[in-house]
């Protein structure tokens, strides 16, 4: 059941697509406290209850014991003690005594103190006190969930070659370089899909730009990639370079389709290109024209994006810049004892995401000009929502690859989210699984961090352990910034070793595309915590670092450098497959319960659950080499169990559980049945 209350006067987000009465009743759960003006939504938690949700954010699957804040930042450095990261995800769970949803549509700055002033209270607070809460009750944590999926509406399903290993870096320059990344993973059989195409491919970080000479022949380029099964993914990022005679600043100054000052004229902020404008994404008709702009790469044999610099990020406001620079001479020739030298730092360091700028411009909201700071959280959500919207016109009969870094709950209608500037440590290997499922909750499905660590050197184990964990991610991209050590799957001593596991990848894309599909299509998780699956288990619910993929499979992933093993918790009896490769594997049979479980580097581990059985394919150098009529079947000897395959042609919209599922059936006997759209060839491998 869900109930909405509406406080003052909400900016309509547009988050939500079941519209909803509003109910004239005080909120439930929660105490309403008002001082100097501001609304604080108090809750007593019993000590054992758990909270799921917020998104992407740091810290646990549980979230208790820190305050969390929706302020889309860019932030690189994604310590314990932050408070915000790239996006805004108001919706969380809590389980235990009593068991609700509660989500808070709101566009502003939101802060969630769940157990951090006070132990045991959850409260929230918003900066003004104009919102819709909606609150959820069902049977169980997950059908609330799936509730508040049903209201924000299906999530976005990227094309099939999406599944495959994807590699990026800041910093691969011309068509020669991505040429010899391309031929290093073929010559090595390292499969791959895509590559990607960062800043460097821009005329001067201009959207909508090729740099004519390091790309000389771009569509011949793009086909020439696709005749090795391998897309090129451009990226696009927020803000339009100022510069007479460029289209995209032309059009934007002509249309008014650009953020305002205060006075009227465009604001002017600086990012990759030096000044920029934002284009006003909260705006319709510049939100319209800003998505078909996209069309000047789809014409080009482009099939897939990823939107940058959303929050939008912002590496000094003009504004800003100019009163540093006025003030700078005054320090010239002083003493900088520690308090002035901080005075001085703290001006430049002030420049980046300033929270003041945020209050300098205004968009043009059907008319009314709404000042940036209140509906902040919007920007990036709107920017991918501008290609989404775009693609269904241009190309209707297409899947687009759509992820942004920035987002708000209502964007996973239109594409998936990569976790931003992550960096080469061990930590954020097991931060990269713990928000997997809070994304999920949101109805991100299509997401996965930046393996191997963006930012710093990485090194090889950390790498292959990554890997191995985010072998099981929707989206699997290697990515790396400018200056860092190389990272690609052939960069290091042990390539056979990365190969194997990249191909384990291949073998399960059947399974995890079918899970996917299921999931999108159902409002279901793709990644689940245990607790969701085993309520009744309060161990499971002090798992953080084992997920539920899907229906029949757990992931435990190994996270601690030199580590040759690790504990695991089985909720029930499971099926442990210890792989190094699709070739060279082992599985045991396990008993519910505590276990140690020895994992070399180049091992890592699968568990089949009961009742159930893992298709399998041959791997293949890209998702389209696939041949997904030949399955093998991992299961349980003397227990029948059955396995609903989704597949479809992987890139129209037309997404139909009837008709593109094949059930393989598998008897107590061992027997083998195959039913529905596809006729498979079917063998088993049963323990
Ligand atoms: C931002 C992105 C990162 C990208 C870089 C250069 O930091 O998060 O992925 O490589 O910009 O475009």
């Amino acid at each position: 059941m869900i109930r909405k209350y509406t406080y003052g006067k909400p900016f309509q987000t547009e988050a939500v697509v079941l519209q909803q009465k509003t109910e004239s009743g005080a909120l439930p759960y929660f105490q309403e406290i008002k001082e100097d003006g501001t609304l604080t939504l108090t809750y007593e938690m019993d000590p054992k209850d758990v909270v799921y949700g917020l998104g992407e954010n740091v810290r646990g699957i549980n979230k208790r014991g820190w305050i969390y804040e929706s302020r889309c930042m860019d932030d690189p450095v994604h310590v314990e003690t932050c408070h915000s990261l790239y996006a805004s995800h108001n919706f969380f769970v809590l389980s235990g005594k009593e068991t609700f949803g509660v989500f808070v549509d709101y566009a502003g700055i939101i802060s969630f103190d769940i157990g951090y002033t006070h132990l045991n209270q959850l409260s929230m607070t918003p900066q003004e006190s104009d919102m819709d809460i909606y609150i959820i009750e069902g049977e169980s944590v997950l059908d609330i969930v799936r509730q508040f999926r049903e209201l924000v509406g299906m999530s976005y399903i990227p094309p099939k070659w999406a599944f495959g290993y994807q590699q990026c870096r800041w910093s691969y320059m011309d068509e020669d370089e991505i040429r010899e990344v391309v031929k290093n993973h073929r010559e090595n059989h390292i499969p791959l899909d895509s590559v990607y195409l960062d800043i460097d491919y821009m005329e001067r970080y201009k959207d909508f730009s090729i740099n004519e000479e390091t790309f000389p022949k771009f569509p011949e380029f793009v086909q020439e990639m696709k005749d090795q099964h391998v897309r090129l993914v451009p990226i696009i990022d927020a803000g339009v370079k100022i510069e007479e005679g460029y289209d995209t600043y032309e059009e934007g100054v002509k249309n008014n389709y650009f953020c305002k000052n205060a006075d009227g004229t465009d604001f002017v902020a600086g990012v990759w290109p030096g000044r920029v404008h934002f284009p006003d994404m909260l705006n319709p008709k510049a939100r319209d024209w800003f998505g078909k702009s996209y069309k000047f790469l789809l014409d080009q044999g482009i099939e897939g994006f990823w939107n940058d610099m959303n929050e939008p990020a912002l590496f000094y406001s003009e504004e800003n810049l100019n009163n540093v620079f006025a003030k700078l001479g005054d320090y010239q020739g002083r003493n900088l004892d520690n308090d002035i030298y901080n005075e001085f730092l703290g001006m430049i360091h002030g420049l980046p995401n300033n929270r003041d700028d945020y209050k300098l411009f205004f968009h043009n909201v059907n008319g009314k000009m709404v000042r940036h700071d209140k509906v902040h959280n919007l920007f990036g959500y709107n920017m991918t929502r501008a290609a989404g919207e775009a693609f269904e016109e241009l190309e209707p009969d297409k899947r687009i690859l759509m992820f942004s870094r920035s987002s708000y709950v209502g964007m996973h209608r239109y594409g998936g989210i990569w976790m931003g500037d992550n960096k080469a440590w061990w930590a954020h290997l097991l931060m990269n699984l713990k928000m997997q499922p809070s994304l999920n909750m949101m109805g991100i499905l299509y997401t996965g961090a930046d393996i191997g660590g963006f930012g710093d050197d990485t090194t090889e184990d950390l790498v292959m352990r990554w890997t191995q964990f985010a072998l099981f991610s929707p989206l699997m991209r290697n990515h790396a910034a400018m200056g860092t050590r190389y990272q690609e799957a052939y960069s290091f001593d042990n390539t056979d070793t990365f190969r194997k596991i990249i191909e384990i990848r291949y073998a399960l894309v059947p399974y995890i595309y079918s899970e996917y599909m299921k999931a999108a299509i159902k409002n279901d998780m793709y990644f689940k915590p245990l607790s969701f699956v085993y309520p009744e288990d309060e161990h499971a619910a002090q798992v953080e670092d084992q997920l539920m993929v899907g229906e029949s499979l757990m992931c435990a992933p190994v996270y601690t450098q030199n580590a040759t093993g690790r504990y695991v918790y089985l909720p029930e009896d499971m099926l442990m497959i210890k792989a190094k490769g699709t070739e060279d594997y082992i599985c045991e049979k396990m008993t519910k319960g505590h276990h140690y479980v020895e994992v070399a580097l180049d091992e890592m581990l699968l568990f089949v659950r009961p009742g159930h059985i893992l298709p399998l394919v041959k791997p293949a150098d890209s998702v389209e080499q696939l041949d997904t009529d030949n399955v093998k079947v991992i299961g349980y000897k003397n227990q029948a169990a059955s396995y609903e395959m989704y597949d479809d042609n992987g890139f129209t919209r037309n997404y139909d559980l009837d008709k593109n599922i094949t059930t393989i059936k598998v008897s107590a006997d061992g027997d083998v049945e195959v039913e529905g759209a596809k006729t498979l060839k079917v063998t088993t491998e049963l323990y």
